[in-house]
C-alpha cells in the first residue's frame, strides 16, 4: 500500500522538522512552549532542540524531564554564549533539513512554527515571522521601545541591501534550511536573522505576520548593553562600509589639495572646479573596487550616478569655498570647509542612490 510518506521519502518521518529554542532562564516557559508546539506540530514529524547556556534556574533540567514526554534534546552550552551562536549550536546537531528558531518565552505564537517550516518546505529559502506587516504587531510596548525597534530596522536597511526585502529584519522568529544555519558565523550576540540573511543569501523569502505577546513569564535577556553589540554587528555584516567609504573620501580631499598646488597659478574658480571633477572620478573608482566591490554595476552608469548623487555635496563645496576664497581664507583650508558642508549628503545619496540594488 502505498502511503504519503513513501510519496515522498526525503520528507518522510525520518527528516522532522527541527525547532530550535535557545534558552537562558527559562525554566517556567520551557514546559508550555513544549506543549503548544506539541499541539502545533500534531500529526507532522517534529524535534525540539533546546540550546541552554547552563542557566541557573534549571532550564535544561526541566526540558531534560520533557524529553521523557515530548521529542526534546538538549544541547548545554558551559556559560552564557549568546542567541546566535547557540541557534548555530543547535542547528548544527538538528536531525531536520529545515528548522525554525524560536524564543522559548511565547513571544512568537507557536502555533505559527509548522506554517513558517512549511514555507521552507515548499520551496522558500527563508521564511519570516513578521511584527511590521498587515496582520502583525506588537502588545504592550512602549513608544520608545517602538521607536528603538523601528530604528534598528531602519538601520539595517540603510547598511544591508540583504536587509532591505524584509520588513522585520530583527525578527528572532524564522525558518529556513539547516545547511544555511549551521554554516553560519555569527557577528554579533543576538540577531542572527541578519547574519542567515547576508550569509546564506535567501533569494525566495515569505513572510508571516504575527503578533508580538508580552512574556509569559521570567524578563528579557535584552539590554541596553546589547545596542552596542548590535551597531558592531551592523558594521561588521556591512564589510565595515562607512569608514572605508569615509576613508576613499579623504584620498579624495588629498587628491584635489594636490591638483590646487598644482594649479597654484590658476584662479580658484577654475582650479576648484578641476580639482572636484578628478576627484569625484577618483573617489567613484575607489569606490566600485573596494567599498561598494560586492555590487557590480556597470562603469558609466556608475559614474553617471555617482556625479549626480554628489551634485548638491559638489556644489556646496564649491560656493562655499568659493566664497571662503573671496573673504581671504587660503585655498587650501576653503577647500576643506567646502568638502565638510557637502560630505553628510553625499554619504546619504550614494548608499540609498548610486550604490543601491541595481534590479536588472
Ligand atoms: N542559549 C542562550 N544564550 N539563549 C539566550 C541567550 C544566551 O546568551 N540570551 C537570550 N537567550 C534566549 C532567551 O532565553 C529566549 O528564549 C530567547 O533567547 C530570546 O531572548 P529574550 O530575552 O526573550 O529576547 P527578546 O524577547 O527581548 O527579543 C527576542 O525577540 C525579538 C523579536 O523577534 C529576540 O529573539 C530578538 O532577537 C528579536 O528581535
Ligand atoms: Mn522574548
Amino acid at each position: 500500500m502505498r502511503t504519503d510518506s513513501s510519496a515522498d521519502p526525503v520528507r518522510s518521518a525520518s527528516a522532522p522538522i527541527s525547532v530550535l529554542v535557545p534558552t537562558y532562564n527559562e525554566a517556567d516557559n520551557i514546559g508550555p512552549l513544549v506543549e503548544a508546539l506539541d499541539r502545533a506540530f500534531r500529526g507532522m514529524s517534529y524535534e525540539v532542540v533546546v540550546i541552554d547556556d547552563s542557566s541557573p534556574d534549571g532550564t535544561a533540567q526541566a526540558a531534560l524531564n520533557l524529553a521523557e514526554r515530548y521529542p526534546v534534546r538538549v544541547v548545554m552550552r558551559p556559560r552564557r554564549l549568546g542567541l546566535s551562536s547557540a541557534v548555530v549550536d543547535g542547528a548544527r546537531v538538528a536531525a531536520g533539513d529545515v528548522v525554525v528558531v524560536m524564543d522559548a518565552d511565547l513571544q512568537h505564537p507557536p502555533e505559527l512554527a509548522p506554517v513558517l517550516a512549511q514555507a521552507v518546505l515548499s520551496g522558500a529559502d527563508l521564511a519570516v515571522g513578521t511584527r511590521y506587516k498587515r496582520g502583525g504587531g506588537v502588545e504592550g510596548w512602549s513608544i520608545s521601545r517602538l521607536f528603538m525597534s523601528k530604528t534598528a530596522a531602519i538601520l539595517a536597511k540603510l547598511l544591508l541591501p540583504e536587509a532591505r526585502p524584509l520588513s522585520d529584519p530583527e525578527s528572532g522568529f524564522f525558518a529556513t534550511r539547516k545547511s544555511c544555519l549551521s554554516s553560519i558565523k555569527p557577528t554579533g550576540l543576538y540577531k542572527i536573522l541578519l547574519d542567515v540573511v547576508v550569509q546564506c543569501k535567501p533569494s525566495r523569502v515569505v513572510e508571516v505576520p504575527y503578533i508580538f505577546r508580552p512574556r509569559r513569564a521570567g524578563r528579557s535577556k535584552l539590554g541596553f548593553g546589547h545596542i552596542a553589540d548590535y551597531l558592531a554587528q551592523l558594521l561588521r555584516l556591512s564589510g565595515w562600509r562607512p569608514f572605508k567609504f569615509a576613508a576613499v573620501g579623504a584620498s579624495g580631499i588629498g587628491v584635489a589639495e594636490a591638483i590646487l598646488y598644482a594649479l597654484r597659478e590658476v584662479d580658484y574658480p577654475i582650479a576648484a572646479a578641476l580639482a572636484i571633477e578628478v576627484s569625484l572620478t577618483t573617489n567613484f573608482v575607489l569606490n566600485r573596487a573596494w567599498t561598494f566591490r560586492d555590487r557590480a554595476i556597470p562603469w558609466l552608469k556608475g559614474w553617471l550616478k555617482y556625479h549626480a548623487a554628489n551634485f548638491a555635496g559638489a556644489a556646496a563645496n564649491y560656493l562655499v569655498s568659493n566664497a571662503l576664497v573671496l573673504a581671504g581664507t587660503s585655498r587650501y583650508l576653503a577647500y576643506f570647509l567646502g568638502v565638510l558642508a557637502g560630505f553628510a549628503a553625499n554619504y546619504l545619496l550614494s548608499e540609498l542612490y548610486v550604490f543601491g540594488r541595481d534590479k536588472a
